[in-house]
């Protein structure tokens, strides 16, 4: 394995550049839309106070004005009752105008998560979380899909980078993330049709696999845990960790890293996206381009 690296001919895979682009042609379709009096609109549903989770729910509600897309924003209370919250997804699933229903995960404990997944309407779950949409993903059948992998193949495809025929190894094996990420790289398309590897904190000899990838997909939320002794030669590195580190000389007293150590592996990789700005951005931007799908498919039904 060779230990100089192509540092000068690494490309940083720009997530926040490629995210305001699909935002933009989100924007574009609303406006089609809108021609036809349909207003898309996401329900975002916020239980409980969580930091993490009010700042993430900010964010969409603020890219939803800006692609021109309604959001209503739910708050509840932490100690809503599993019924009630069930009840209010079921008036937004009643709801014709509304076409997506996001709910914020993590939930409190209370609340059983599968529960509330599966309740909101297959054709609004604008999250691809639902068991319906989770089966159509890996048959095949176009549908709804996680956000987060979703994006994915956008920002490797908007970089040049061919993925046809390339070993993808994905270290993660979440339902958010890792499971659907095989079941999108897998599928026929230009914007898939890899060879796919799954590897998990079960995987013996792990960097023996993630040195034959391609295309390396880290999701794990483990900090740094991908080192240049891992990558092989010109791999395309995709980080979607981020993971608080203490640092006191960092006025927050903490800074965001990946699950890829940046700087080592920015030495060998033929491409790389940061952390913050590269996977995070798009998460949100493929939200908007499923809400407008939802609209369109409700639209069609
Ligand atoms: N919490 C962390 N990531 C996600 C996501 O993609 N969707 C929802 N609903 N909650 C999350």
């Amino acid at each position: 394995m060779s230990t100089t690296g192509n540092n000068s001919e690494t490309k940083i895979i720009d997530g926040k550049k490629i995210a305001a682009e699909i935002r933009a042609e989100a924007g574009e379709e609303v406006i089609e839309l809108k021609k036809e009096n349909i207003e898309p609109c996401l329900a975002v549903v916020l239980v409980g106070n969580n930091a993490a989770s009010k700042v993430y729910v900010g964010s969409k509600v603020r890219a939803c004005e800006e692609v021109g897309i309604k959001s209503i924003k739910l708050d509840l209370a932490a100690d809503i009752s599993e019924d009630d919250l069930l009840s209010e997804i079921q008036k937004l699933n009643d709801d014709s105008g509304v076409h997506g229903i996001l709910v914020q995960l993590p939930l409190p404990h209370h609340i059983n998560e599968e529960r509330v997944t599966e309740a909101i309407d297959p054709g609004k779950d604008v999250d691809g979380f639902h068991p319906v949409n989770v089966g159509k993903l890996s048959i095949g059948i176009d549908c709804l899909t996680p956000c987060t992998p979703s994006g994915i193949p956008e920002m490797i495809v908007r970089s040049g980078i061919e993925m046809s025929g390339k070993h993808a190894v994905v270290i993660g094996r979440s339902n958010i993330v890792g499971k659907p990420m095989m079941n999108i790289l897998v599928q026929k398309g230009a914007k898939a049709n890899c060879t796919v590897t799954c590897c998990h904190s079960g995987t013996d000899h792990l960097a023996e696999y993630t040195r034959q990838a391609d295309i390396l997909i880290a999701a794990i939320g483990v900090p740094e845990f991908v080192t240049a002794g891992m990558v092989k030669e010109g791999a395309t590195v995709i980080d979607v960790g981020i993971n608080r580190v203490e640092d006191p000389e960092h006025s927050r007293g903490y800074r965001l890293v990946g699950d890829v150590d940046f700087e080592d592996v920015k030495e060998i990789a033929g491409a790389i996206t940061p952390v913050p700005g590269g996977v995070g951005p798009m998460t949100v931007a493929m939200l908007m381009k499923n809400t407008v799908k939802a609209a369109k498919m409700l639209q069609h039904s």
